[in-house]
């Protein structure tokens, strides 16, 4: 690879306009820090400009003739070739007239020509009193730039000409310059005699403890990588997605669970309780990726039993949203038919992932139900008279409630996190599809995001599990 000549990289052309106010003395400034970095500079001040700071000092700073109409150099065509040559065009101060001018694309000098025939990027710095800034034209005729994509700088505020103060200062020429450097930099194409790293590393940024923690406690959760959004707001719009999964899945475990439970334990020893054993294991040893796929492949693609993926039909219209939960909208909404919908996408995720839960809750209801009818309050209902089922039922199932309760506190935290791979496969778009796609693109902040949201339904999770405990169980009450 060659080595770069030093002075090889063509230098950047700068026009520099500058317009009849006050503040035409700071663009000396500004046209100094542009040739002490190496920008080649054409002043152009217009007539009035020549009245607060004299051609001479243009010249013997920028070190290049200052032409201020189109008359002069004519065989050069320098009211066009200005504009055509140059990387940037800025002027400072921009005078309201020049604002006006520039609008309505008025020709009369060499700066506004230069103005019509640029195609570089152009940065209009505006300087003037308050009362013109703020008024209606002035204002229509930034608004009318912007929309052009010349970028208006915005005045400062401070003192102005004679006593005054208010909005409208030119920004000192430091600020400018930045301002300049930056629309050159980012408008700069051509990468020849440049060295460049190229890294496949990891970007390691230093993370400001204090900052993090403060901005969290105020539920700012950073800005996505990829939507570009707060994650907060992400993860809002996605939990009732995941909330109305987990908690359909969470009825279906725990009522598959109670039933088996109860039945295995009234016939133990049976083939139902072997081939509840079974269910049981089955669910909770298989993998969801497995079980998902094999189901949505048998039942849905199969034999078409129930609908595929995502919450609702393809082009149906979701509810108007008072919950987020589809179904429960849909009832609000009054919309059976959309209620059904949504409830028929809702059943198979669901069952999926309450299958998973129900082995535990299977197995914790059945030892606690046998283990309650060996009690000695067992024993003295059935020497009153009490049948079986009542035994079962009325006695030994309350009690076998409160075990009960802690594992459905942590299951449920257990879902809302494990949701993830239900929310893959079936497409489902909650907060689990969000952590997938966050973690395969890197997008740190909306990982941060998910795994604080899965904290926190964790801790909310213990915290009303004992709070749920103390009420089933009075003997652990606190005085
Ligand atoms: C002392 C003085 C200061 C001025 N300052 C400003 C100014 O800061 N901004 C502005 O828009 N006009 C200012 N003006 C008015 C302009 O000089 C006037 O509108 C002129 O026509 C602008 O011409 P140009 O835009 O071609 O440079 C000032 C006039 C005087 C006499």
């Amino acid at each position: 690879m060659s080595e770069p000549v030093p002075g090889d990289v063509r230098r950047p052309r700068v026009v520099l306009g500058v317009g009849g106010g006050i503040a035409a003395y700071k663009v000396a400034s500004l046209l100094r820090l542009f040739t002490e970095s190496g920008h080649d500079v054409r002043v152009v001040p217009t007539r009035s400009a020549l009245q607060f700071v004299g051609a001479p000092t243009w010249e013997a700073l920028s070190g290049q003739p200052v032409a201020t109409d189109v008359w002069s150099d004519v065989h050069e065509v320098p009211h066009v070739r200005l504009g055509q040559g140059a990387d940037l065009v800025v002027v400072a101060p921009a005078t309201a007239d020049l604002l006006a001018k520039a609008a309505h694309g008025l020709a009369d000098d060499l700066l506004t020509n230069t103005l019509l025939t640029a195609r570089c990027p152009v940065v209009l710095a505006p300087a003037m009193h308050t009362e013109m800034w703020e008024h209606a034209a002035t204002q229509a005729n930034v608004e009318t730039l912007r929309s052009r994509g010349v970028l208006v700088v915005e005045p400062a505020a401070g003192r102005l000409t004679g006593s005054d103060t208010g909005k409208g200062r030119l920004p000192e020429p430091d600020q400018l310059f930045a301002v300049c450097q930056d629309v050159l930099d980012a408008h700069d194409q051509d990468l020849a005699g440049r060295h460049v790293v190229v890294s496949a590393g990891g970007t390691r940024e230093f993370l400001d403890p204090v900052r993090y923690l403060g901005n969290l406690i105020q539920g700012d959760l950073g800005t996505s990588f990829s939507t570009r959004r707060p994650v907060a707001t992400d993860i809002a719009e996605r939990l009732p997605a995941t909330l109305e999964l987990v908690i359909a899945a969470m009825i279906i475990g725990t009522a598959l669970g109670l039933c088996l439970g109860l039945l295995s334990a009234r016939f133990r020893s049976s083939v139902f309780d072997s081939l509840a054993r079974i269910f049981a294991l089955i669910g909770s040893s298989l993998p969801i990726f497995w079980s998902g796929l094999i189901l949505l492949y048998l039942l849905s693609v199969r034999i078409a039993l129930v609908p595929g993926t995502g919450r609702l039909p393809p082009r149906v219209q979701p509810p108007p949203t008072h919950t987020g939960f589809y179904t429960i909208d849909a009832l609000i909404a009054g919309d059976i038919s959309l209620f059904w919908q949504a409830l028929a996408h809702l059943a198979l995720p669901a069952f999926v992932l309450g299958w998973a839960v129900t082995g535990i809750i299977t197995r914790l209801v059945r030892s606690s139900l046998i283990e309650g009818l060996g009690q000695d309050y067992a024993r003295t209902a059935r020497a009153k008279g009490a049948p079986e089922r009542v035994v079962l039922i009325g006695h030994a199932l309350p009690n076998a409630m409160i075990p009960l309760l802690t594992i459905l506190g942590f299951t449920f935290a257990y879902l809302i996190t494990g949701a993830v791979l239900t929310e893959a496969i079936f497409s489902w778009p909650g907060i689990g599809s969000y952590a997938v796609r966050a973690a395969a693109s890197l997008d740190y902040p909306a990982i941060g995001g998910v795994t604080i949201v899965g904290s926190v339904a964790f801790l909310l999770a213990n915290l009303l599990t004992d709070i749920a405990y103390a009420w089933a169980n009075p003997r652990i009450k606190v005085h």
